[in-house]
């Protein structure tokens, strides 16, 4: 299922762009307010207008959506409130026409408290096979009233919850997110299932959920002071519950699974785990390729970009994977704002503890423009966060009566969590819900989203989301072919590339204009100069030459 437009002998996962669509906030085809599969269906010509590759969708299996979807009922079920098997098989192959990939969810870390195993395990008495599927003991002190060990949940509080009987199921996410035992046969088998399940279905691939998770001390030990904060994000090797070898044994299973299949089905990990590890997880059996996220997590400066650039093409090189960059995701705050942020601010944390003045939204959409331009001519695989080609800010200032998130209320307030990011889309400048849908919209859009609105946008030739189009067209004719990159030395404020093709990528992040290399031709400028005819580059703007 190689796109049309790709060169043959390269799968497409090796340099496509892939677009990610938190279903619930995409488009909403029945107007209850919810997005929905026929809703995406109906805005894949949108896509494929846009440019891009693939897309994937976040969990759209049966769940309570206590995390968003993240917590899976039945993994062969599509959610009511997002469609059906056969809309979701409509879905596959009406992407499939329009040269789309589509790439699944796999959460395997943990099931939601309403899977049947688990609803099983909690029926059944302690000792009962039942309750082996999951991570299910005893609690300590003389009655067992205290949890089997200190481990923390990751959105805050203890990792564990008391069943009715006594007895302690661990959860390293939210209590209604109980993790499986992966030492458990059965587990393993019924993944296997699930994944041909998917992909007989046509599926082309899978981002896996918490990838560095699934494996735990079989011990169950304390980890003491070595306890992390919230979300954080490396964590240490072989840690009692991230990132121990264990978890390669699962991954080369599943490959031998996709690589049973015709085309290029590919997996993709969510790895939250330090440099030294991740080509573990890129090994010829294993990963086909692995989020990195140190683009994002990066800030808005020159050195530590052009650190992270070098770092991930040459350790990727190393295990002959290719690069992936990700500067948006439904877990963080969308770089319109982070980047509108002074260096060094703890983004998770300022919706809650500001100061809320320091935020310069329009340096932050400047910024973010031309760190698209940045990202894209790179090589390697793009990830893209539904809105943020429409240049979309984190809706920070939500009510609290409408934060949908279990960070916020596991954190005790501390924390205002992820649901920022995953307000409905503006489709039109008008209407109940933006064009998002007929009812009233899950969560609120702000009043900034009506002029943000993609068909307002799609007028506006200097419009965040026309600069995306015309950047993914010329990534095509330029920037895809190959897999090099030459880093070139522009001075301390600038991060400047060239790729064998021709295409130089100049960002500037000093405070005054700089010169552009010698170059035949202006493909794109991420920002219209504001004086018009300038020859060299504006702060916190980019361009692509020839
Ligand atoms: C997903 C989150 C989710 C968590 C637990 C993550 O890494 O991206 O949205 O809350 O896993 O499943």
């Amino acid at each position: 299922m190689t796109a049309a437009h790709a060169p043959i002998d390269v799968p497409w996962w090796r340099r496509g762009v892939v677009y990610q669509v938190y279903v619930r906030s995409f488009a909403d085809a029945d107007g209850d307010g919810t997005g929905d599969l026929n809703g995406l269906r109906s805005r894949l010509p949108y896509l494929r207008r846009l440019g891009v590759d693939a897309i994937w969708l976040t969990p759209w299996y049966e769940s309570p959506l206590a995390d968003g979807g993240y917590d899976v009922a039945d993994y062969r079920r599509i959610d009511p409130r997002f469609g059906t098997l056969d809309e979701a098989e409509a879905l596959i192959a009406e992407a499939h026409a329009q040269d789309l990939e589509v790439i699944a969810d796999l959460v395997p870390n943990h099931t939601s408290e309403r899977h049947a195993w688990f609803q099983q395990a909690i029926a059944s008495p302690p000792g009962h096979p039942a309750r082996d599927r999951y991570l299910i003991r005893d609690g300590k002190g003389l009655d067992g009233s205290e949890p089997p060990n200190d481990w923390t949940s990751v959105f805050g509080g203890p990792a564990w919850t008391r069943l009715d009987d006594g007895q302690w199921y661990l959860h390293l996410f939210a209590a209604e997110q109980p993790d499986l035992n992966w030492e458990n046969p059965e587990v393993r088998d019924e993944f296997d299932a699930i994944l041909r399940f998917w992909l007989d279905r046509g599926i082309d691939g899978f981002r896996v959920d918490v990838a560095h998770g699934l494996a735990k001390d079989p011990a169950l030990p304390d980890l003491g002071p070595d306890r992390e904060g919230l979300l954080g994000s490396a964590r240490p090797a072989n840690h009692l519950h991230w990132d121990r070898d264990d978890v390669h044994e699962i991954y080369r299973r599943w490959r031998a699974v996709l690589d049973g299949y015709e085309g290029d089905r590919m997996m993709v990990a969510e790895a939250w785990v330090t440099h030294d590890r991740l080509p573990l997880y890129l090994r010829p059996d294993e990963y086909h390729q692995s989020f990195n996220f140190d683009f994002l997590e990066a800030s808005w400066d020159a050195e530590e970009l052009r650190t992270v650039i070098a770092t991930s093409v040459s350790e990727a090189r190393a295990v002959g994977s290719t690069p992936t960059w990700v500067l948006s995701n439904h877990d963080v705050m969308r770089e319109t704002t982070r980047y509108g942020l002074p260096p060094g601010t703890d983004w998770r944390a300022w919706p809650a503890t500001g100061p809320h003045e320091v935020l310069d939204p329009e340096a932050g959409t400047r910024r973010a423009r031309a760190a698209a331009l940045l990202l894209l001519g790179l090589p390697g695989s793009a990830y893209l966060y539904q809105g943020e080609e429409l240049g979309l800010p984190e809706v920070w200032n939500l009510p609290d009566e409408v934060l949908d998130d279990p960070v916020w209320e596991r954190s005790g307030h501390t924390y205002r969590g992820r649901d920022g990011c995953r307000v409905p889309l503006p489709w039109e400048a008008a209407g109940p819900s933006l064009g998002f849908g007929d009812g009233k919209p899950w969560l609120p859009q702000p009043p900034e989203f009506r002029a943000l609105a993609a068909s307002v946008q799609e007028e506006d030739p200097d419009s965040v989301l026309n600069l995306f189009t015309q950047a993914l067209q010329l990534r095509r004719k330029w920037g895809i072919a190959d897999e090099e990159i030459e880093l070139l030395d522009l001075g301390p404020e600038v991060v400047g590339y060239r790729r064998p093709s021709g295409l130089t990528c100049v960002v500037n992040f000093g405070p005054g204009r700089v010169e552009l290399p010698a170059h035949r031709q202006i493909l794109l400028v991420s920002s219209p100069p504001s004086v018009t005819g300038a020859t060299r580059l504006e702060p916190d703007t980019s361009a692509w030459l020839v």
